[in-house]
């Protein structure tokens, strides 16, 4: 283990990250989005997965406690985390676990793989070289011919302005003291840098925006974000480009809703697609276009290439199951042609005066926050419908197919290809906690 990677450690170790459950790298979450991109996954149930970089487990444990069939493995460089996962492991007796305390550039996985799906969030940017290479080497390697990886990483052009700030805090903190001592001295920093920006300056308006987002930004994310040693941001085509030496392609993003022109103004997003000449390059453009600064991005074997479809169609539908809480704004849903609000006030919402729709919505959100499959919620328009006194129209089929697809691309819908139902442990926490 090299010098860089010693330091590493004993920064996890001093500092444990802190990690929560994160929904959106959950295998169940990687295998809908790769189903609705035209790549069959392995079944989640049973399957075999891997999470490099595991810190304490937070995202493994809940999955192998909700999926007691599935192979759960975990590597981590902290000895101290993976201690507190072995804890909580065996505290919950859970079997299907095993965390491994090793360095991922060192630790040879082949002889536990093939994985099934392959997470590592929050690990590729902000460790060395040789690392991030061990990284897409060891899920070229461990990865099934069928699996499912995914990376998350920080992205140009949206970090080009955080690195001002990262640049500062570094340059003239020291990276001595004790972990909260050294966060308390970096808000102490940014502090000053507000109190003397001029007005209206380019350097006040990025104070601002790092102190509207950094109310929720416990010491640990500070320490391991802005001030961490290695944090080497990437345009996205370049990530891509790294993929393709290790007979790896991008798939597709693990949000969706952030692949779309038609998230944004309309004429940006007429000229987006004119311009566009793949799928990488619109996502290129629209990372300019959103100043983006963190992606999610879901990676499978080159040999799976040519299954990838971008245009998200009902043909993908029928094996999902939905989950969305779009509301009639204005509290009950009329059948009298009128149109109407769907969604809470201050976010995203639909606009229709089309019964199948608005019936759709409805069941939709009665059901949330579980799913329904998708034969299920047509089932229960033309209930719905029938039971206003309405007859349900001859394309009824296609307009709730369309309100699918509407909603996937504006992110306002949760699919899984299993269902959801309800927990007895009132108090476990949703699968669509966002
Ligand atoms: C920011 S944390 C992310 C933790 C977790 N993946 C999550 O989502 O909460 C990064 C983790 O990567 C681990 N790590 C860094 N370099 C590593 C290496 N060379 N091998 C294995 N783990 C490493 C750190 O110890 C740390 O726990």
């Amino acid at each position: 283990m090299n010098s860089a990677t010693q330091r590493r450690r004993a920064d996890y170790d001093e500092a444990p990250y802190g990690s929560s459950v994160r929904p959106v790298p959950s295998p169940d979450h990687l295998a809908a989005v790769a189903h609705l991109f035209g790549v069959d996954p392995p079944a989640v149930d049973t399957a075999r997965v891997l999470e490099i970089g595991c810190a304490s487990g937070a995202n493994l444990l809940p999955f192998a406690s909700a999926y007691p069939e599935a192979t759960v493995v975990g590597i981590d460089l902290s000895g101290v985390q993976i201690a507190a996962g072995r804890h909580t492991a065996a505290a919950k007796g859970l079997r299907n676990v095993t965390l491994l305390h090793g360095d991922i550039a060192e630790f040879d996985l082949n002889p536990l793989g093939p994985f099934d799906f392959i997470v590592c969030h929050g690990v590729y940017s902000w460790v060395p070289d040789h690392v991030r290479e061990a990284v897409l080497d060891t899920i070229r390697t461990a990865l099934a011919p069928q699996g499912v990886a995914y990376v998350s990483y920080d992205v140009y052009p949206g970090w080009k302005t955080k690195e001002v700030l990262r640049d500062f805090l570094t340059r003239f903190d020291h990276p001595v003291g004790m972990p909260a001592e050294r966060a308390r001295r970096a808000r102490t920093l940014i502090d000053f840098l507000g109190d003397v920006a001029p007005a209206g300056s380019e350097l006040e308006r990025l104070v601002l925006t790092y102190l509207s987002t950094s109310g929720q930004i416990g010491d640990n994310y500070l320490l391991h974000e802005e001030l961490e040693r290695f944090n080497s941001p990437c345009y996205f085509v370049d990530f891509v480009e790294r993929l393709d030496a290790h007979e790896l392609v991008y798939l597709a993003d693990a949000r969706p809703d952030t692949m779309y022109a038609a998230n944004y103004a309309e004429e940006a997003a007429q000229r987006l697609i004119e311009e566009c000449e793949s799928q990488l390059e619109l996502e290129q453009r629209l990372d300019f276009v959103g100043n983006r600064a963190f992606r999610q991005s879901l990676v499978v074997p080159a040999c799976r290439a040519a299954q990838i479809r971008y245009d998200v169609g009902p043909a993908r539908f029928p094996l999902l199951h939905f989950a969305s809480r779009l509301p009639a704004a204005d509290g009950f849903t009329r059948f009298d042609h009128s149109s109407q609000y769907y969604g809470e006030p201050g976010t995203r919402q639909i606009y229709t005066n089309d019964h199948g729709v608005k019936a759709a919505l409805d069941v939709l959100t009665a059901c949330w926050p579980h799913t329904v499959s998708w034969h299920r919620l047509t089932r229960a328009v033309r209930e719905r419908l029938t039971g206003a006194g309405l007859e349900p129209p001859a394309d009824l089929q296609t307009r709730i197919d369309m309100l699918l697809q509407m909603l996937i691309v504006r992110g306002l819908v949760c699919y899984r290809l299993d269902p959801v139902a309800p927990v007895d442990d009132p108090t476990a926490p949703s699968m669509f906690t966002r």
